[in-house]
């Protein structure tokens, strides 16, 4: 069932097997600018640019999901279902809950809590705690050893609104459930892994504290986001 409604490309075999997915379609740009060769576009529907490329040997595809459950949803369930896809890497920022994180730290999500029901109504699973990938996770810390970039291990938070009325009832979500970082994708796209029997992992960038209030530019995020993304490379 190619072309997909969101995903214009006519060729399965212009899709990689690994898809790392930033949330914003202009940092998969960049990504492929700068660390792949040999690139294709392989989508431009809505804009939500999705690029094939090589890292070294190996073939890489990088596309943005949006921001929100609903939109990773609908791209990762394309690429999981229809494109032939084992694996999807989400490389994206959160926001700290715990003292403990600061600017620019590097988080690997060992699971996702949230509030949507992205995963009961998909009829995988009431629960409210989703877990990604122990082999994709286990390449990771690998490549982090590797590397010499450090990462948390943490649970986030993938959370269904960005803006709260109550500005600090994360401390509640962090002191009941455990959650350090919020995001807002990570639950959808392991619940689709868990659904497609396929595999999930999700990298995090702090580009802001709850706790502290402090933020970073959309520039200084590009930037820092380096650390993560060639951590997800080596990690292929
Ligand atoms: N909330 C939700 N998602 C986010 C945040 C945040 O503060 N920062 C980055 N992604």
């Amino acid at each position: 069932m190619i072309p997909t409604p969101h995903i214009d490309c006519i060729d399965q075999n212009l899709i990689a097997k690994t898809v790392l997915m930033p949330g914003d379609p202009l940092r998969a740009k960049y990504i492929a600018e700068t660390f792949l060769t040999k690139v294709v576009q392989v989508n431009t529907v809505r804009n939500m640019f999705g690029y094939t490329g090589y890292f070294g040997k190996k073939k890489v595809t990088v596309m943005g999901s949006g921001m929100g459950m609903p939109s990773i949803g609908i791209y990762s369930y394309e690429l999981f279902a229809f494109y032939g896809v084992e694996k999807i890497i989400r490389i994206g920022s959160c926001g700290a809950y715990s003292p403990d994180l600061k600017l620019y730290d590097v988080i690997l999500a060992k699971d996702a809590y949230s509030e949507s029901s992205y995963a009961k109504t998909m009829g995988i699973s009431s629960r409210k705690i989703l877990a990604g990938s122990t082999v994709l996770n286990n390449r990771i810390l690998k490549a982090s050893e590797e590397t010499g970039i450090p990462v948390h291990v943490s649970r986030i938070h993938s959370s269904d609104v960005f803006y709260r009325i109550k500005s600090d009832e994360y401390k509640e979500i962090h002191a009941k459930f455990g959650a350090d970082a919020v995001e807002m994708e990570s639950f959808a796209l392991f619940a689709n892994a868990k659904a497609l029997k396929k595999k999930a992992a999700c990298l995090l960038t702090v580009s802001d504290s709850l706790v502290t209030h402090e933020a970073t530019s959309a520039k200084e995020r590009q930037e820092a986001f380096t650390k993560m993304m060639e951590l997800a490379l080596h990690s292929l």
